[in-house]
């Protein structure tokens, strides 16, 4: 097998199997390029391992892509994803807007834009635990060893992309819009059942249909959807009351849907059940090219440092490889690697013990070696 540069871009892994795996590589700001660089060598390792040949190529998203092109997802980032297979996405943010909040072209606009252009309307989020970590979770352990749920959060509709969004012209009134559609509930209900089959049979559908408009059209469609599948159980639940539970009884979830909103709140809530929001990962899938990214921020404190957690985003190629390609024995080898890694004690701080931290490279090199093996 060898590497070679095809042009200035793309890169090439040659393999003698006939699988190919086309993706595209979004490492965005912060500490994303570096944990994008850990979650590739995984991905090169296990397709060298399984003989699957790998084709490559970078692209620009977020506050990069603003600098260099004045906007955060432009059009030849959009066409290498309809082209590929798969992306590989890092984070995207950056002080300089975070604390600009008149900046009128925001990198997070490019990842929204990329939500919607790709139609990736369902984000997964899997939510488990590692018993290596159990001590690490602000949660007894007996509450959470054994979680083990997945979120379900619509994407691309509600407040992030309703409109009128703005301003009224004395600046001091503000206002957002959140909106869903018959359609855009159906599909994501539908999707939670499908999951749902195949994991513990339980959807839980979190709303706030007590108070919001969007929310009772969540239940009434749900209460339509729920009879279609009968060996499936239904739970209701305000959002209010979810986040409590999350917490409070983090077993009697399976699959969790909800709307775009709810659904950002509660799963960086769930993370702490994990131990750390660095071991999150998601797939983001819907109408076109599906998306692999983790489920915390660009970290700017840590950027160029070294030390940040790529665990995540090594954890969305595994997704990558099950989602994408279907290949379920090289997302199970990837999960293997990461939790042998933690349990010998190769972490980065963020999970570290008694002040033994090892290095973002370190960690992907020990889990790339334990792959090549
Ligand atoms: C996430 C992030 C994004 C979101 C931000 C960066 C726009 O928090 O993927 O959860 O809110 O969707
Ligand atoms: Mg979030």
């Amino acid at each position: 097998m060898s590497e070679t540069s095809k042009n200035s871009n793309e890169k090439r892994i040659f393999a003698t199997n006939d699988k190919k795996l086309n993706i595209a590589v979004l490492p965005g700001d912060g500490i994303g390029p570096e944990i994008v660089e850990q979650a590739l060598n995984v991905t090169k390792a296990v397709c060298k391992k399984f003989g699957h040949t790998l084709t490559y190529e970078y692209g620009i998203v977020g506050a990069c892509a603003i600098d260099s092109v004045g906007e955060p997802y432009p059009k030849s980032t959009h066409e290498l994803c309809m082209k590929s297979d798969a992306v590989l996405f890092g984070a995207i943010g950056d002080p300089k807007y975070d604390n600009n909040p008149a900046a009128k072209v925001r990198p997070e606009q490019g990842l929204l834009k990329m939500r919607k252009d790709l139609g990736l309307y369902a984000n997964i989020r899997p939510v488990t635990t590692f018993p290596s970590l159990i001590h690490k979770s602000p949660l007894r352990a007996d509450l959470v060893d054994g979680a083990d749920f997945m979120c379900i959060r619509e994407l691309t509709g509600g407040m992030y992309f309703g409109r009128p969004q703005g301003r009224s012209e004395d600046g001091n009134t503000a206002y957002d819009t959140c909106v869903y559609t018959r359609e855009e509930i159906e599909r994501i209900l539908h999707l939670a059942y499908k999951y749902a089959g195949q994991r513990n049979k339980k959807v839980t559908v979190v709303d706030k249909a007590n108070v919001l408009a969007t929310s009772r059209l969540w239940r009434q469609i749900a209460q339509e959807v729920a009879p279609q599948y009968p060996d499936i159980e239904t739970e209701y639940m305000f959002v209010d009351n979810a986040a409590m539970r999350i917490i409070q009884w983090p077993k009697s979830f399976d699959v969790l849907v909800t709307e775009n909103l709810f659904g950002d709140i509660l799963t960086d809530e769930a993370s702490v059940i994990t131990g750390s929001l660095g071991m999150l990962p998601s797939a983001s899938v819907g109408i076109h090219t599906s998306v692999f990214e983790p489920i915390h921020g660009s970290y700017p404190q840590a950027t160029g440092k070294n030390i940040a957690n790529p665990l995540a985003t090594i954890l969305s190629a595994a997704l990558m490889f099950e989602y994408a390609f279907g290949m379920t024995e090289e997302g199970a080898l990837i999960r293997e690697a990461v939790a042998a890694s933690m349990d010998a004690g190769i972490v980065n701080e963020d999970i570290a013990d008694n002040g033994i931290a090892y290095k973002t490279t370190e960690v992907g090199e020990w889990i790339v070696k334990f792959i090549s093996k």
